[in-house]
């Protein structure tokens, strides 16, 4: 299939290149870059062994995305790109809509006008909101707690409108839960351009000593250790789900939703010592207040995904942290060569 990946450069997108061109797929990736770097598609170039087209070009421009989209003719869209800083969301949230569903509104015009019947969107399990039980199922009640959340959740709308108003449509709406590791080459990563706000980021970055300390966001939560806990999701079991939703999609009308993650949670202080055996290193940390907005714990029953989809994580936390770790210290500064 011919598969348009918007947002292919960044964390998740680079990683699903990896699985979309292995299954064969042909691709264009478009991307504005303001979260990524050209080296990471050169490195998914490399160890593909495969080579796509890339169009520089921001999702607000519906005149870019027409033109992609028309010149490409996709038969599919994975539709990566878009902003995803819960703290900045509440900060900018025009930027976050015009953005997240703005960006979506384009590209499902763009695919309207030339017949492209198939998006697999990312969504986040950031929908649901505070727990009423766990592990939250698809069924979950939806209370967004945050702007981002908000747009993720109206962009789900706006999908579940569009593939009821086309008999040929389908929309495959996968509710990450936290991605973390890295491809087991080391090649490919997570490369934060500004400050992170997640966990792994930062703990990578005090195991290289670019920052002394981890706080930890609280320690007196309903949890076994009392810190946060969630259900974290190798990168590249993520990366497959995709590959499977185009499949789903292919085969499938109408809008689904599915949970990407283990059903296995961590807290902070076990992903901490996890991270400590895999590098070898120290990594100090302070207990903090909590973060405002932070759940307790958050958890995906992942068995409609198997279910449907013919897709579960496969990969466990050493192998999570052993990756992490493996492009961390090979690639202390991301992608960037200054
Ligand atoms: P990322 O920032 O690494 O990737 C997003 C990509 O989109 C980047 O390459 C960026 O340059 C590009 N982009 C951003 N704004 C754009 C615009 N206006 N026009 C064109 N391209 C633009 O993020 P990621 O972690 O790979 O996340 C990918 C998607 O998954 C996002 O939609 C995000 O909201 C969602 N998601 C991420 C997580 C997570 O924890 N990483 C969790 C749930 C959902
Ligand atoms: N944490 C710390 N210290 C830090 C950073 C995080 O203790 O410096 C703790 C948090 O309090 C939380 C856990 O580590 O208990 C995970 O926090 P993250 O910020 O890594 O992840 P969140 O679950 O808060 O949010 C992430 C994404 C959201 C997404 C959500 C659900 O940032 O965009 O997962 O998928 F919506």
């Amino acid at each position: 299939m011919r598969v348009l990946v918007t947002g292919g450069a960044g964390y998740i997108g680079s990683h699903t290149l990896l699985s979309v061109l292995g299954a064969g797929h042909e691709v264009l990736v478009y991307d504005n870059f303001s979260n990524s770097a050209p080296e990471a598609l050169e490195r998914v170039r490399r160890l593909s062994n495969r080579d796509f087209d890339t169009v520089e070009a921001d999702i607000r421009d519906d005149a870019a995305v027409e033109r992609a989209v028309a010149g490409f003719r996709p038969q599919a869209v994975i539709h990566f790109a878009g902003l995803k800083a819960v703290g900045e969301s509440t900060e900018m949230p025009v930027r976050y809509y015009d953005t997240n569903v703005g960006g979506t509104l384009n590209l499902l015009a763009a695919m309207d006008r030339h017949g492209c019947g198939a998006i697999v969107f990312s969504s986040s399990a950031t929908v649901y909101g505070e727990p009423d039980y766990l592990p939250y199922d698809e069924a979950h009640p939806t209370r967004p707690a945050s702007p981002y959340g908000r747009t993720k959740l109206m962009a789900e709308q706006v999908l579940g409108d569009w593939a009821a108003s086309r008999p040929d449509a389908s929309a495959v709406i996968l509710r990450y839960f936290n991605p973390v590791g890295a491809h087991l080459s080391g090649q490919i990563g997570e490369d934060p351009r500004d400050i992170p706000n997640n966990l792994m980021p930062i703990v990578a970055q005090v195991a290289v000593g670019q920052r002394e300390k981890l706080m930890v966001w609280g320690n007196d939560y309903d949890t076994p250790d009392g810190t946060g806990q969630r259900d974290y999701i190798h990168v590249v079991d993520l990366a497959e789900a995709h590959a499977a939703a185009l499949d789903f999609a292919e085969r499938r009308r109408g809008a689904e939703v599915f949970n990407i993650g283990t059903g296995q949670a961590y807290s902070v202080l076990e992903m901490v010592a996890a991270f400590e055996k895999a590098s070898g290193r120290a990594i100090p940390y302070e207990i903090g207040p909590r973060r405002a907005g932070d759940i307790a714990a958050m958890l995906a029953d992942p068995s409609r995904a198997h279910r449907l989809l013919g897709w579960k994580a496969e990969r466990g936390l050493k192998d999570m942290v052993e990756t992490g770790w493996a492009w961390q210290s090979a690639n202390p500064r991301g992608y960037s060569t200054d």
